[in-house]
């Protein structure tokens, strides 16, 4: 449970059987619809990092963006958008990653993110990493230093948060799904 007495696993509504069948959807949507849940959310998220040397908070498109346009406000930063690729009107860079079926790609903007810059990058969930390590990697082609990775759900089976750390992010989460 969290600090304010929360047990936010309990807020997060499970579906079975979306998008495919056998994947049991882990669906963030009620936790952010409930006030304390969000609340104690954002709070859980951002304690290791307050009074940390921080330049810019980074969420990734879309559920980043709600947990991490938060984030930096209550710490007091500006946010970053990492998007899905076509949808930022300036000069970009981009990278590829990997999906179950082809590949994506994921974009910031070229001057977001300045030489030395430290930046907490947000996501709702990491499951295989494939998302938040093309994340980490446009951070990193910014010049930017990636501080941590922080999200509400882990979902350890399918080992993402593992591999952020074998790159060399703290990774911060809330909450896990295992063997479940
Ligand atoms: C989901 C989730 C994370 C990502 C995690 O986003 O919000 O961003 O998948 O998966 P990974 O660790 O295996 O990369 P999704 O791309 O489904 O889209 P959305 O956030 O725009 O809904
Ligand atoms: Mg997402």
């Amino acid at each position: 449970n969290t600090r304010a007495g929360l047990d936010l696993k309990a807020l997060i509504r499970t579906i079975p059987d979306y998008p495919k069948p056998g994947v049991l959807f882990r669906d963030v949507t009620t936790l952010l619809a409930n006030p304390a849940g969000l609340r104690a959310s954002i709070d859980e998220l951002i304690w290791p990092f307050l009074g940390a040397p921080l330049d810019h908070v980074a969420g990734i498109e879309a559920r980043g963006f709600i947990l991490g346009g938060a984030v930096a406000h209550e710490l007091g930063r500006g946010f970053v958008p990492i998007r899905k690729k076509g949808k930022l009107p300036y000069a970009t860079i981009g990278q590829d990653y990997e999906l179950e079926y082809g590949v994506d790609t994921v974009e910031i903007h070229a001057d977001a993110i300045g030489p030395g810059d430290k930046v907490l990058l947000v996501d709702d969930l990491v499951a295989t990493g494939g998302t938040a390590d093309a994340a980490i990697d446009l951070i990193r082609k910014s010049g930017g230093e990636v501080v941590a990775a922080c999200f509400v759900i882990d979902l350890p089976d399918l080992g993402g948060a593992e591999r952020l750390r074998r790159k060399g992010v703290t990774v911060h989460t809330l909450l896990a799904f295992e063997g479940e």
